[in-house]
């Protein structure tokens, strides 16, 4: 289902114009200024409406926290909920995952979640999965070593697909569970797992903490983002992805 297009959008963007930042080239370099006393600097790709951030955030004051979101009328209701809990710890990014490299310096992320990013199931579209080996490849860039990526979705097929493409990408694996919730319920969920959770979907999950590469994988740029042509999430027919994925 498309997002709603959300009533007095920006009326309300500027309610919260303090939590987004416009320019984000800006403070490549410097994230920590906007938290000097920030432990880590952790990111959120495709934050959708943060029931993860926000919770995460309240209970990591410790920690900077950045979310990155590409559809305004989901990030809104990120950025309200943050607002409402009256959080000082988290900012927003109205941009696209592929840019990451204009946004944060080397070595600048401690900590990096993608949760229940788009499967994008049809191996003609493998490159734009939020897990493919160029991304994991461009996250790198921003990652400091022994920093690591926390992965979680619902979908098996992206999932057994992801364990192949951290390893290639220079990640060590840990923490792979393919039914995260079987005792109980573990660590804060998102809104989609929430919902897949309730009707019964098991959820994966999997650490990738960066090693140390010489020479480093070849950065291929990602081209930028096109949203005239996205399609959405459950829209997508869903299809297992090919051997041929594994090694693309
Ligand atoms: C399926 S939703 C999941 C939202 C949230 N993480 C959750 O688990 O509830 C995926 C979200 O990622 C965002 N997204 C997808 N690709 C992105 C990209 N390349 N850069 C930034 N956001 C992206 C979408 O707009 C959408 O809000």
């Amino acid at each position: 289902m498309r997002m709603r297009k959300k009533p007095n959008l920006d009326l309300r963007m500027e309610q919260c114009a303090d939590f987004l930042i416009q320019n984000p080239k800006e403070y490549r370099g410097r994230w920590r200024t906007l938290k000097p006393d920030a432990k880590e600097v952790r990111l959120e790709l495709g934050c959708g409406k943060g029931r993860f951030t926000a919770e995460t955030a309240r209970q990591n004051p410790q920690a900077l926290y950045i979310a990155v979101e590409r559809v305004p009328d989901a990030m809104i209701v990120a950025m309200e909920r943050v607002r409402d809990l009256g959080l000082n710890n988290v900012y927003f990014i109205d941009g696209d995952a592929a840019q990451l490299r204009d946004y944060f310096a080397p070595d600048e992320v401690d900590l990096l979640y993608i949760n229940f990013c788009d499967p994008w199931p049809s191996s003609h579209h493998a490159r734009r999965r939020l897990t493919h080996e160029n991304f994991l490849v461009l996250y790198r860039g921003i990652l400091r070593e022994g920093g690591e990526i926390h992965f979680k979705t619902d979908n098996k097929p992206l999932f057994e697909y992801s364990l192949f493409q951290f390893p290639k990408a220079g990640y060590e694996l840990s923490q792979v569970t393919r039914n995260l919730h079987e005792c109980g319920i573990q660590g804060v969920m998102t809104d989609y797992e929430e919902k897949f959770h309730s009707i019964g979907t098991p959820i994966n999950r999997c650490v990738g903490t960066k090693l140390a590469m010489d020479p480093e994988p070849e950065f291929k740029p990602i081209p930028g983002p096109d949203r005239s042509r996205r399609i959405p999430r459950e829209a997508e027919e869903q299809d297992t992805p090919k051997e041929s994925d594994k090694e693309d």
